[in-house]
């Protein structure tokens, strides 16, 4: 009964997906190159894993309008993670656990067991005790269909942990043993809780693999845990710690105690625009990140989620990034190199020296990629200002500040919509070269630098016309050594 239930309710959205795409597809803040769904509302990323030959995706997505609502998964597949198929929905609310329609199936994760696709995801409720959350199976033998476990949930939330502050499991495999870490609160307090399971189905409590005192919020959303190099990493998206969203730490971990000893703490991406990445391996062993590029109006900085709900749609999916470990045990974050498949139209110059106050048009148009090295020992400028997307009003404005070792980002001229002025620190000590690298797409930047140490990701709603991208040296010369710019091909 409820396998037929779940099936009727994909089927329902499914057809609400077949009557607006092809209305949705001709929407002008459509973006070219970033993962987004056909119709409708998307969050997390969930589910990330390559099984059988693919890339999958699943993703937190309201099939019925450009807001959050009654969350289902929503599910692609890639060979290179560039050009994507929608395959249908994987997962809808239809059991008591997870039905009500202000919760649904929140987030979760993937897992090959038993020759099947796992899936472990947040039920989400309200039986008249408020939001419930529960952590749930669905498994698959083909990867596409899946049914719910009967034996759901596998988890509730543990003593003194409220039922609204317990879910997005993140599952893993080590031996022969299963683990999953789940976000929580515990007396305002964020936690990760860490369970196992040889079968996953029944789970154990290991222990709190680690918890905020304070400085890192009262709730870890997304939680994700894995092994780089000799060392681990736990991210995380945190509630109420102001401006850091997206935050990771590096440690040893025991599997003895289930403790992780974290001696570095870092911000994935310092732009208003990214949030509850989850990790996955790719079959060549590289740790590869995606997140959200959104934001909740609970964070300090939100104003809304952009103008795109007019065109049926809302949210999409930052780039790919793999993890670099460094050996100050610091993380650094890549574009994952299948995107230079998008290339076209290449421009390069070598050796170009700005002097103060003269701007360079580096790139013409909105859906582009440009790298830039910046010579710093031959450069005598105080700041390096960008103009992104540029016409004679509007104007996205990125300085690198040298004194104040500083990046912003301001949008508040962007398109009459967006606000706000993004900030990362810029830690140049000891170094000879600033590298900047570029990804602007219809509807969004993202901007990495300093080693892919400093990143920031906005969207920005800026029509075709704001084309003009400049760079300008301010305060004394600038020394640009290599200067390479791409058009992108469209592929979504
Ligand atoms: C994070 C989040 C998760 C939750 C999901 C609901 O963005 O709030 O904690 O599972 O979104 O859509």
């Amino acid at each position: 009964m409820s396998k037929e239930l779940m099936q009727q309710n994909i089927e329902k959205a499914q057809r609400e997906i077949d009557a607006k795409k092809e209305y949705v597809r001709k929407g002008k803040m459509r973006q070219h190159y970033h993962f987004m769904p056909q119709t409708g509302w998307l969050n997390d990323p969930n589910g990330l894993i390559f099984y059988k030959g693919k890339y999958h995706f699943f993703y937190q997505y309201n099939p019925y309008e450009g807001f959050w609502s009654c969350m289902h998964w929503g599910h692609a597949v890639s060979g290179d993670l560039v050009h994507w198929e929608y395959l249908p929905l994987a997962l809808a609310p239809s059991e008591s656990y997870d039905n009500h329609h202000q919760g649904g199936c929140f987030s979760g994760s993937a897992i090959e067991h038993d020759g099947k696709l796992f899936l472990m995801y947040t039920g989400t409720t309200n039986n008249g005790k408020g939001f419930e959350q529960s952590q749930c199976i669905a498994y698959s033998e083909d990867g596409i269909h899946f049914e719910k476990y009967k034996g759901n949930p596998v988890l509730t939330a543990p003593e003194g942990i409220p039922g609204d502050f317990f879910r997005d499991p993140k599952l893993w495999k080590h031996e022969d043993t299963y683990y999953v870490v789940c976000g929580a609160n515990k007396d305002g307090m964020a936690q990760a809780l860490l369970y196992k399971s040889q079968d996953m189905f029944h789970w154990e409590f290991v222990n709190i693999l680690a918890e905020s005192r304070g400085e890192w919020g009262y709730m870890w959303e997304c939680p994700d845990f894995y092994p780089i190099g000799d060392k681990y990493v736990l991210m995380f998206s945190p509630m109420g710690a102001k401006e850091r969203t997206s935050v990771y730490l590096v440690g040893d971990f025991d599997y003895q105690t289930g403790k992780f000893y974290y001696t570095v703490s870092g911000e994935i991406d310092w732009g208003f625009d990214y949030y509850a990445p989850q990790s996955f391996l790719s079959p060549d062993g590289r740790r590869i990140i995606v997140g959200w590029a959104n934001a909740w109006d609970w964070m300090p900085f939100w104003k809304d989620w952009g103008p795109t709900y007019k065109e049926g749609w809302c949210g999409f999916f930052n780039l790919p990034r793999e993890v670099v470990l460094c050996g100050d045990n610091t993380l650094q974050f890549l574009p994952v190199s299948e995107l230079e498949q998008l290339r076209k139209d290449e421009q390069v110059q070598r050796n170009v020296t700005l002097e103060a106050e003269n701007p360079l048009l580096f790139r013409e148009g909105s859906v582009y990629e440009a790298k830039l090295k910046i010579n710093l020992k031959e450069s005598t400028a105080k700041k390096i200002c960008m103009e992104l997307r540029s016409s004679d009003e509007k104007k996205t404005l990125v300085v690198f500040d040298f004194e104040k070792a500083e990046i912003s980002f301001d949008r508040s001229r962007a398109d009459g919509w967006s606000k706000g002025t993004a900030k990362s620190p810029l830690n140049l000590l000891g170094k000879d070269y600033l590298d900047i690298h570029i990804f602007s797409d219809q509807s969004s930047v993202e901007m990495f630098s300093n080693h892919y140490q400093n990143n920031i990701s906005c969207n920005i709603f800026a029509p075709e016309t704001e084309c003009g991208n400049y760079i300008t040296a301010q305060g004394g010369k600038l020394s640009i050594e290599l200067m390479e710019t791409w058009d992108l091909e469209g592929v979504m």
